[in-house]
């Protein structure tokens, strides 16, 4: 059964929040890079390529499902950041917002008896708890270094060794 105009705004409002973190992980990434913090840099770009592959995947699942993909403008992301903690902190406060969407489109989908939308959101949903234990993780490490350059050094590094499935 084809998905209902309305569960395909949806989608695409998704999708669009995908990308838009995908682009916001490049920003961070790029603030990292020119702090010569290139480990954080490298785990933000690859963080950025797996949210490019959370839009494909709702890309993939709304054309299987007989919809149009449409997309729409990503908002800009901030360039610049106060430090490596509010870069961090600012990944976990939008990790929860994500998963807030993903829930909405969940209820969103059982008023509309739409169970293969639930079932393809499952996913999302086991993921999003794991992006958020993560971020929250890395925002309590950088909180416990504080202002200790070699303990923030060595953390650098330890996130530069992410590999690109994590
Ligand atoms: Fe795809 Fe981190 O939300």
């Amino acid at each position: 059964m084809r998905i209902s105009a309305t569960m395909q705004k949806a989608l695409n409002d998704q999708l669009r929040k995908e990308f838009g973190a995908s682009y916001l992980y490049l920003s961070m990434a790029a603030y990292f890079a020119e702090k010569n913090l290139n480990g954080f840099a490298r785990w933000m770009r690859m963080q950025a390529m797996e949210e490019a592959k959370h839009a494909m995947k709702i890309f993939d699942y709304v054309e299987d499902r007989g919809g149009r993909v449409t997309l729409e403008g990503i908002d800009r992301p901030p360039p610049d950041f106060p430090s490596a903690l509010a870069v961090f902190e600012h990944a976990r406060d939008h990790e929860a917002k994500v998963s807030s969407g993903i829930h909405q489109l969940f209820e969103l989908a059982g008023a509309e008896k739409d169970w293969a939308t639930q079932a393809m959101l499952q996913w999302f949903i086991t993921e999003q708890v794991e992006e958020e234990k993560t971020s929250s993780q890395i925002v309590d490490t950088i909180k416990m270094i504080g202002d200790n350059a070699s303990g923030l050094y060595m953390f650098d590094k330890e996130l530069g060794r992410r590999g690109s499935s994590d």
